[in-house]
């Protein structure tokens, strides 16, 4: 198979732009009739016309004359001879939905018809200049029977619909607003509908509708309070409004991701949008709000304004993520909710732009776009954006925004046009900050601190940024370092000067922009322990030689809670290195006094928030830990993490019991009618007591039986269900095996909790778990064809680290196998799941034998996708 990759740097303006699209679908049985209608207006004449497509072509018109002199290879019809003056298109496809188990394109779920297009679905449709830069009004006429197909949905406004002969109808919608191909959507269906309605600050009524199978409506409650919340959120904080007169949601089990930003048209993978609290936990509720707003957020960035070409990807994803952090963070809380995203980002993209796939938030290749939604794309991509908020405060910020959509609104721009909109608008120059789209890789700072002797502290940073496989030399980057100093005796905070003010204060942004500088915080006299990335500033690794003692001030009074965390944070990952140590060494574990009394400190902590509280009794996962290291032998450091859980397990059982009933209390006394339902509050001493109770059968396997018996009365909703079976999912007693049954019979005919119960499975530590997962693999809820489904099972298994990387080889044969399998049909999700493989080059010399081993199995695989190719190859390279 050759190769086709795509570079950023040979960007060229479309040739030929389309100012109008009509699509007419016909929906039959067996299949869909397409005919797309361009109005096409040439840019540059004498240029080849170029349609992306791999439907089956019927036929192409050229203002109505049929046209036979075409090119159709490597999925691009190519019409050499064009008129020069504007003219028409006329594109007929055939297309069978019910065979398209790739999830992009038109395809069927439960016997109803959804669209993907984004990054490039559009093309399994019809033929089209299939490029974001490409942006077009269209209209939709969709044709089907009416009692298979009672809902008929596209962008936009409904503007005509009627009946037809031999039970047909038809209905036609209308978007207004220019769009590229990627935004088009379409559902066809038999869909039960909920609608609410929300009027805008400029006093318009916009109708919301809710689509859902039948059994589903009950459950889109929430969804539809979330949607209202994120429309009032960006219109406060951002002056943006909607800007058509209805907001459709269409909630489909089979979803290669999670939304779909369609114009007036999203698509929901139903884990976000279904919930109540019987079927989903506190997180699931969180998760929904957040990407219903997510989603909506686009309709400004993303849709309003759209990305140049699909390098740009992070101009709406980094950019709407950071909007929806913002929101949940003023939904719930700033403090949880930063360290949450920090945590995130730290597990799930440092390891990434560590490994092998490392790219910079702007990519400057691909050969698969369906490859680059990744943890970098998104997560750092926000980070990114929250540094220029940070640097412009949010008042500067909101001016760049302003003059991002007065200059670029109706365009498809790029990552350079909006940090020309942030720096203009507040007069200052942010060219060093491009950077941070062109260099991958997590910059390192160590620091060092003194007073120096003449009334000032000196912080000398220096920065590097590693190597990673696309660039070997980096330049140092600029970014913002937020620090603060505490009393090294009381942890107080300290005031200080920064040079050259004569104001006192007690924080301050240092602007990082050398490879080392040092920086004099002024009048201070006092031995101090500075807190460093406070709010987690920028997403770089920190290191600074903290004694213990220092870590437990700044654990105990650090005013910044990412700050304080990362304190604890520090002192796990120092216990989990030293036990590895010594488990290398064959001597005994070390007691680890200090990190025990930073334990006991925090579980005594009154007042304190419970979600915070459970947060610093989290400890760093095995991901985190091997992100910047070599030799990996995974095992090891599960079992030095393992050892250190056992130990504050065992140590604290006790005061585990006491915090949890505590907490009972508390969560009772939050919700005196005793519902049950998600609210920040409640779920936060719902998240304390499930840590204590993994806790507590960690250190006491035999509690189990007890659980057993009081299950019925402890499991009020989900998110109870869900933290006891975690807590006692390890346990080899038969009980184990019981409960989860009982669970699964429970919720047999729901599809989301059975998700649960397969994740369950995959993440035991237990000994049969493989065989375990092998069973589930032809459980009659299982299927490998719908993405929840293979990410619940072997998504998770591929994390469960003693499983996954077994001496033997079998975890990486059987998730190897599974890739396999699935890329015949779904090179999205199984493109995903090979990215287990990623730890390859780092992992001890026996493993990594293993891992290329299977790496090469699947590349020999004919037919192999270019999503897995793409992956495998930069692993073996
Ligand atoms: N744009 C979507 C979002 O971030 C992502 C998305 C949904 C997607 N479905 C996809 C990306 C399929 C690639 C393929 O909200
Ligand atoms: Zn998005």
């Amino acid at each position: 198979m050759n190769k086709t990759i795509h570079y950023l740097k040979d960007y060229q303006a479309p040739a030929y732009l389309v100012s109008a699209t009509d699509l007419y679908f016909d929906i039959q049985d067996a299949h869909t009739h397409v005919k797309a209608h361009l109005s096409v207006l040439p840019q540059q004449a004498g240029e080849p016309l170029v349609l992306n497509g791999s439907a089956q072509l019927l036929s192409v018109a050229v203002n109505g004359q049929a046209v036979a002199d075409y090119t159709l290879a490597d999925e691009k019809l190519v019409l050499a001879n064009v008129p020069a003056e504007p003219f028409t298109v006329t594109v007929e496809t055939l297309i069978s939905p019910s065979e398209n188990k790739s999830l992009m394109g038109l395809y069927e779920s439960g016997g109803n018809l959804f669209t993907q297009c984004e990054p490039e679905g559009f093309r399994k449709i019809t033929f089209y200049p299939d490029r974001p830069d490409v942006m077009s009004v269209f209209t939709t006429t969709i044709t089907a029977d009416a009692e298979r197909y009672p809902v008929l949905l596209s962008n936009g406004n409904k503007v005509g619909s009627g009946t037809l002969s031999d039970g047909r109808h038809w209905v036609k919608w209308a978007d207004p607003f220019a769009k590229p191909s990627y935004l088009f959507a379409l559902v066809a269906g038999d869909l039960s509908l909920t609608r609410d309605s929300f009027t805008t600050m400029s006093g318009r009524e916009v109708a919301i509708e809710f689509y859902t199978r039948a059994e589903d409506a009950g459950k889109v409650g929430f969804a539809v309070q979330s949607l209202k919340h994120a429309m009032k959120w960006d219109e406060t904080r951002f002056n943006l409004e909607y800007d058509l007169d209805v907001y459709m949601v269409v909630a489909v089990g089979d979803f290669n991701m999670g939304a779909m930003e369609n114009k007036g048209l999203n698509i929901f993978n139903t884990k976000y949008v279904l919930a109540d609290s019987r079927t989903a936990t506190d997180a699931d509720f969180a998760a929904i709000e957040s990407v219903i707003a997510h989603e909506y957020f686009h309709n400004w960035t993303g849709n309003r304004v759209t990305c140049r070409d699909w390098f740009q990807l992070s101009l709406k994803e980094g950019l709407t993520v950071f909007r929806d952090q913002e929101f949940s963070a003023d939904r719930i809380s700033h403090a949880t909710c930063r360290i949450e995203n920090a945590a995130m980002l730290r597990a799930l993209q440092f390891p990434e732009d560590a490994g092998p796939t490392a790219h910079p938030v702007r990519p400057a290749s691909y050969e698969e776009m369906n490859n680059f939604y990744t943890m970098t794309v998104y997560e750092k991509g926000a980070e990114v954006v929250r540094m220029y908020h940070t640097l412009l405060g949010e008042a500067g910020f909101q001016k760049g925004m302003k003059l991002y959509f007065e200059r670029h609104d109706g365009q498809a721009v790029t990552c350079d046009d909006f940090r020309a909109a942030m720096a203009d608008a507040n007069g200052t120059n942010l060219d060093r900050f491009a950077l941070w789209y062109s260099q991958a890789g997590t910059p390192v700072l160590d620091v060092k601190g003194r007073l120096n002797g003449s009334g000032g502290y000196e912080l000398t940073v220096k920065q590097t940024v590693p190597p990673t496989p696309d660039m070997a030399e980096k330049q140092p980057m600029t970014m913002p370092l937020k620090v603060a100093l505490f009393d090294a005796e009381n942890g107080r905070p300290v005031a200080f000067r920064r040079p050259g003010s004569s104001e006192e204060t007690t924080e301050t942004v240092l602007l990082l922009t050398e490879a080392e500088q040092t920086f004099t915080l002024e009048n201070v006299h006092r031995n101090a322990v500075p807190s460093l990335l406070r709010g987690f500033s920028a997403p770089v690794h920190l290191n600074y030689p903290y004694t213990d003692a220092e870590l437990a001030v700044l654990l105990a009074a650090d005013t910044d809670p990412f700050a304080r965390w990362e304190a604890g944070q520090t002192l796990y990952r120092r216990a989990i290195a030293a036990n590895e140590t010594a488990l290398a060494q064959g001597l005994p574990l070390p007691e680890h006094q200090g990190l025990l009394e930073a334990v006991a400190y925090v579980l005594a902590a009154d007042g304190i928030d419970a979600e915070f509280q459970a947060m610093l009794l989290a400890v760093p996962a095995e991901a985190e830990l091997w992100a910047e290291r070599d030799n990996i032998d995974p095992l090891q450091v599960h079992r030095a993490r393992e050892a250190l859980l056992d130990l504050i397990a065992t140590r604290f059982q006790a005061q585990f019991l006491a915090l949890n009933q505590k907490a009972a209390q508390a969560e009772q006394q939050a919700d005196p009618a005793t519902r049950y339902e998600y609210s920040p509050e409640t779920a936060g001493w719902r998240t304390l007591r499930n840590t204590c109770r993994a806790f507590v059968l960690r250190a006491d396997p035999a509690h189990i039986d007890t659980v057993a018996e009081k299950y019925a009365e402890m499991a009020r909703n989900m998110t109870h269900e869900w933290g006891i079976l975690s807590a006692v999912n390890h346990n080899e007693s038969n009980k184990r095996n019981e409960m989860l049954e009982q669970f699964a019979e429970k919720f047999r005919n729901d599809a989301l909790v059975m998700d649960k119960y397969f994740t369950l499975i995959a993440l035991s530590r237990r000994s049969d778990t493989p065989a375990q997962v092998q069973a589930a693999l032809n459980h009659p809820a299982f299927s490998l064809e719908n993405p929840n489904k293979a990410r619940a099972l072997l998504g998770a298994f591929s994390h469960n680290v003693p499983h996954f990387h077994a001496e033997s080889g079998a975890g990486y044969a059987f998730i190897a196998g599974k890739v396999m399998e699935i890329d015949r049909f779904n090179p999205q999700v199984a493109s995903r799941l090979v990215q287990a493989f990623n730890l390859c080059n780092k992992l001890e010399p026996h493993r990594k034998n293993l891992m290329q081993a299977q790496l090469q199995r699947i590349r020999a695989q004919s037919g192999l996708s270019k999503d897995v190719a793409e992956i495998v190859d930069k692993i073996l390279i």
